[in-house]
């Protein structure tokens, strides 16, 4: 199997002499340097990744985070480690880079302030952009990741199951989204992958709403978008419940979106136009009296962050391949009402895909 820093220089033509990936400090860490070094768990903030052609990687670090540095490279025969006192790498970034006349950024994430750093380190040295490059060696998951992955899902789906058995009238969203993270972490989550979205009736009109102290009332719908961290590798689920008396509009709301979802699994396979998916769930929500109520592009990728690089909707030109784990989470949103999302997380095989999350995806009316 090829290094990562080799399937990152695979998509590189004409390929630069190394690729760097600097991380910056908490909030603006890079997941392509976790990528590129495999380090389980710590920040390695101001750490940097050095790619080699020849799929080494240079692994720049300070003493707080040696012992997991020196341990990852135990098992990693492409990992060299470099500890170097804070604020004193400058020395041993230009002898690792020395010679190097063009290097390829991660232009997507990397800080300005490194940048202005590294061209005064490097005054004569032409900077290309790998982001493009990264991001697709990133796409492809390893069989490792996929099951880092579907451990993340399962977290998820346990508290989805969970769900119904928590909801009280006059419970608020944040004590939900409280409850469902909890739950994520004695699972065995080390953390939640984005902010948990519970949207009671009306917010759930607003796709990425964040809960509120709003009080659940019989008659509601309910939408709960979440997900697990798993040594880093992240899940992202979506499930719609309906509290108290049945609303015959929803429930149909309901049924359109499962129907949406089937149609656009059924398009995944190596080979599909991704932006096929999305117009699969579109065309049958558009065939519908919800017409244009989905908002949103159906699906991305998952990995190390939860937007992992790419997502496809009606103008996608990316290409699903065998090893991709994205998404699919049509929904149908009525502005006042509410609205309904069913999101899972597929990993593409050889000839479709399978789920990693697995909770059930028909409709739940939960007793008041
Ligand atoms: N949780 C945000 C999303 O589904 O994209
Ligand atoms: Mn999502
Ligand atoms: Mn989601």
């Amino acid at each position: 199997m090829r290094s990562r820093a080799q399937k990152v220089f695979q998509h590189l033509d004409p390929a630069p002499d190394a690729v760097v990936v600097a991380n910056s400090t908490e909030p603006h860490l890079d997941q392509s340097f976790f990528y590129l070094t495999n380090v389980p768990h710590g920040l390695f903030e101001d750490s940097l990744a050095i790619a080699h052609p020849d799929g080494e990687v240079d692994l720049i670090t300070i003493r707080l985070e040696e012992e997991t540095a020196r341990e990852t490279a135990k098992s990693d025969p492409h990992l060299k480690v470099h500890v170097v006192e804070r604020d004193s790498s400058d020395a041993t970034i230009q002898k690792l880079l020395q010679g190097a006349g063009t290097v390829g950024l991660n232009f997507h994430e990397l800080t300005h302030s490194w940048f202005v750093r590294l061209s005064s380190l490097f005054p004569d040295t032409k900077w290309t952009d790998a982001s493009a490059a990264i991001r697709s060696a990133r796409s492809v998951k390893e069989p490792a990741e996929v099951e880092l992955l579907r451990k993340a899902a399962q977290f998820g789906s346990e508290v989805a199951l969970e769900i119904p058995s928590l909801l009280r009238t006059g419970m608020t969203e944040l004590e939900l989204a409280a409850e469902m993270e909890h739950r994520m972490n004695l699972h065995g989550a080390s953390g939640r992958s984005f902010a948990t979205i519970v949207a009671f009736g009306p917010h759930g009109a607003e796709p990425h709403f964040e809960p509120t102290e709003s009080r659940l009332q019989p008659g509601q719908s309910i939408v709960c978008d979440f997900g697990a961290i798993h040594r880093r590798y992240v899940s992202d689920i979506t499930r719609s419940f309906h509290f108290g008396p049945r609303n015959d509009e929803l429930k149909a709301v309901h049924d359109t979106v499962e129907k949406a979802q089937t149609a656009a699994l059924e398009v995944i396979r190596p080979g599909a136009p991704a932006r096929d998916i999305h117009l699969a769930a579109a065309a049958v929500i558009d065939a519908s009296p919800w017409k244009g109520r989905l908002t949103h592009g159906v699906g991305h990728s998952i990995g190390l962050a939860v937007h992992d690089g790419w997502g496809y909707g009606a103008k996608a030109d990316d290409t699903v391949e065998e090893g991709m784990v994205f998404t699919v989470e049509p929904g149908i949103y009525l502005p006042g009402k509410g609205g309904v999302r069913i999101e899972d997380d597929v990993v593409v095989t050889k000839s479709g895909f399978e789920f990693l999350t697995t909770a059930p995806r028909s409709y739940l009316e939960v007793p008041a």
